[in-house]
């Protein structure tokens, strides 16, 4: 197969930061995806409806002419978050989700959840509603290894949360593990799951064997070869519960090469690129169109991209800087300077 057409893609799990960084970042996403899940971690987060609302505008603002491209807004769930204004922000298509972070556990989370007693009232809310809890699953506790974060996690926090809340529908983001993988799959009849390029083509020995790569550092952090494994063998199956995340989280390079080095892979550029080799690398491509386009509508209860893009294999390679205006000045994409094996292809 030398190309392929494939109704347009959503990315399910996005950062596209704010101002500078914004304008540098939305472009690469609004080419190639149809919507995109836009997560709330700016500084200050984005908690309420209203700064959702205005975070939206500000997006919009900068779209290319002509661009179709619809950011779904997310609000970050903090211990004072007021189930009222996020059923108001659902209620009125402002609001698409809600995001979990546990204090503490990635870039921007310090204002997350400590007790998740304190949010009930929030969760109930969301299971009235049908409204989806996404969740960013890692335990913090500092006793706990960071490559067993996300397993911990699933056994202490989203198991027992799963039994209290019987009909809170989740989105697992960015799974890392084979036991997420199992869990999703436990759960399917309401538990999402998003996957990252760089879980799919990278383990931890891409990022540590031989010097340590800063942009191979993301959380929840890579982790051994047969979790990279089950990983693929989840996407390329074809199961419903597994759709497009690319997490994106773009960093100025200075962060990134620094001696304490910022989590975040920025793939947007590439992405959709990346995915497809994955899944021509395992016989799969016929399973990327549902991954990329399908099963993350279905999730979230809403119509598939009208529109198609085609995908066509050929050389391109991967930027190797994306200017910034001001001071954080350029982004240095996942794999810069690598063979791309597909292109996408431009409309018209
Ligand atoms: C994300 C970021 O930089 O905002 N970083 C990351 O490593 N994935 C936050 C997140 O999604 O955990
Ligand atoms: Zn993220």
């Amino acid at each position: 197969m030398d190309a392929l057409t494939l109704r347009r893609p959503d990315d399910w799990h996005l950062h596209l930061r704010d101002g500078a960084m914004l304008a540098a970042v939305l472009p690469a996403t609004a080419a190639v995806m149809g919507r995109a899940i836009v997560m709330p971690n700016l500084v200050p987060p984005v908690v309420t409806t209203s700064q959702a609302a205005a975070y939206r505008a500000r997006i919009l603002a900068l779209l290319p002419p002509g661009s179709r491209f619809q950011p779904l807004m997310t609000a970050y769930l903090t211990e004072d978050s007021d189930p009222d204004d996020l059923a108001a922000g659902h209620r009125d298509g402002v609001l698409t989700a809600v995001k979990l972070y546990p204090a503490g556990a990635t870039t921007n989370s310090h204002a997350g959840v400590r007790d998740l007693s304190r949010v009930r009232r929030v969760l109930e809310r969301l299971e009235a509603l049908g409204m989806p809890l996404l969740v960013h699953g890692e335990v913090t506790t500092p006793e706990v290894d960071i490559f067993d974060r996300e397993a911990v996690f699933l056994d202490t926090v989203l198991s027992p949360l799963l039994a209290e809340h019987t009909a809170l529908r989740v989105v697992f983001e960015h799974a890392t593990t084979a036991e997420a993988v199992a869990f999703v799959r436990a759960h399917r009849d309401r538990v999402g799951c998003t996957v990252t390029p760089q879980h799919l083509l990278a383990n931890r020995n891409d990022m540590l064997v031989g010097g340590v790569r800063p942009h191979f550092y993301c959380l929840p952090v890579l982790k051994r070869a047969r979790h990279q494994q089950a990983l693929v063998q989840a996407v390329t199956s074809g199961e419903p519960s597994f759709f497009l995340g690319t997490d994106s989280a773009p960093h100025p390079v200075s962060a990134k090469e620094s001696a304490c080095g910022c989590a975040g892979c920025y793939t947007a550029p590439v992405a959709l690129q990346l995915y497809a080799e994955v899944f021509d690398a395992h016989g799969a491509l016929e399973k990327l169109e549902g991954f990329a386009s399908l099963h993350g509508p279905a999730f979230y209860g809403l119509p598939v991209n009208p529109d198609r893009i085609r995908l066509v294999r050929g050389q391109d390679v991967v930027p190797s800087a994306v200017a910034v205006e001001g001071p954080a000045a350029e982004l240095r994409p996942f794999l810069a300077g690598r063979a791309l094996a597909w292109r996408v292809q431009a409309e018209g």
